[in-house]
């Protein structure tokens, strides 16, 4: 894991747009991993100033994302579906029939969760997976004791994640109780990883999920197993890792690529 710790989550955002930048500049046709939640708004924002400014086109780029909540449909505002659309697909050039969002409202979620694996294989994999981290270690909808091996299925949001995520809602008994989630196993066969975490708040996880022991209780520990994972925080978001001055000693000396 390359732990990057930047000042603040606007420095994190245009690291990793310039991370994205090169990769869909070497490959227009190169397939990203999105997730949805607040880490990833700011990204999102820097994508679109480089597609506005710099002529990032993403017309050739394949999308596949997360997780969806289940019984919400693609036009229900906090769908992610409709998340995606108005936080970046509508400001960029992608193809809409080229972005991937498991389809909450499908009749055999079982089918949808393999056609979906299918569909990420058939695409050739993910090159670039960008995540954000739940409170209680989540990646994707993965909760704590998901297996770490797991593919896309439906999961069972844990009751901190409906009390994190509420604030989207009218109220915290609006929000779904099942989603479909990639599972861990599906974000360990991505090519590189993007785990982005801002904040205070996600100190404990982070230091968990990067300097405690591989276990399901955490989840995004998994990620210790993967062999291309850049971790960019915010000062604060590491604020608890132990070995905090050792990685900003490596990045700062990293060589020149
Ligand atoms: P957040 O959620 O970005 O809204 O904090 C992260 C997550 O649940 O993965």
């Amino acid at each position: 894991m390359e732990i990057i710790i930047l000042p603040s989550k606007e420095d994190c955002a245009k690291l990793g747009g310039q991370l994205i930048f090169n990769l869909v500049k070497g490959n227009p046709e190169c397939v990203l991993g999105l997730a949805t939640g607040s880490t990833p708004v700011p990204l999102y924002e820097e994508l679109i100033r480089l597609h506005k400014e710099d002529n990032l086109s993403f017309s050739n780029v394949t999308s596949f994302n997360l997780d969806e909540y289940i019984g919400l449909s693609k036009n229900h505002p906090c769908s992610y579906r409709y998340f995606m659309q108005e936080q970046l697909f509508n400001s960029v050039d992608i193809n809409f029939n080229s972005t991937h969002v498991p389809n909450g409202l499908a009749d055999d979620i079982q089918v949808e969760c393999e056609a979906y694996e299918q569909s990420i294989l058939d695409a050739g994999g993910i090159d670039l997976q960008i995540l954000g981290i739940g409170s209680d270690g989540h990646i994707g909808f993965n909760e704590p004791c998901s297996s770490l091996s797991s593919r896309t299925r439906m999961k069972t949001l844990t009751g901190e994640t409906i009390k994190d995520n509420a604030r989207f809602f009218e109220s915290e008994n609006d929000v779904p109780r099942h989603c479909i989630t990639m599972g861990v196993g599906t974000i360990l066969d991505t090519k590189s990883v993007l785990l982005f975490a801002f904040g205070e708040g996600k100190s404990d996880v982070i230091s968990k999920a990067i300097e405690g022991p591989i276990s399901s209780m955490v989840p995004a520990s998994a990620l210790q197993l993967h062999p291309k994972v850049k971790v960019i925080l915010d000062e604060p978001a590491a604020s608890k890792l132990v070995n905090i001055d050792y990685y900003k000693e490596v990045y700062a000396n990293r060589p020149s690529s």
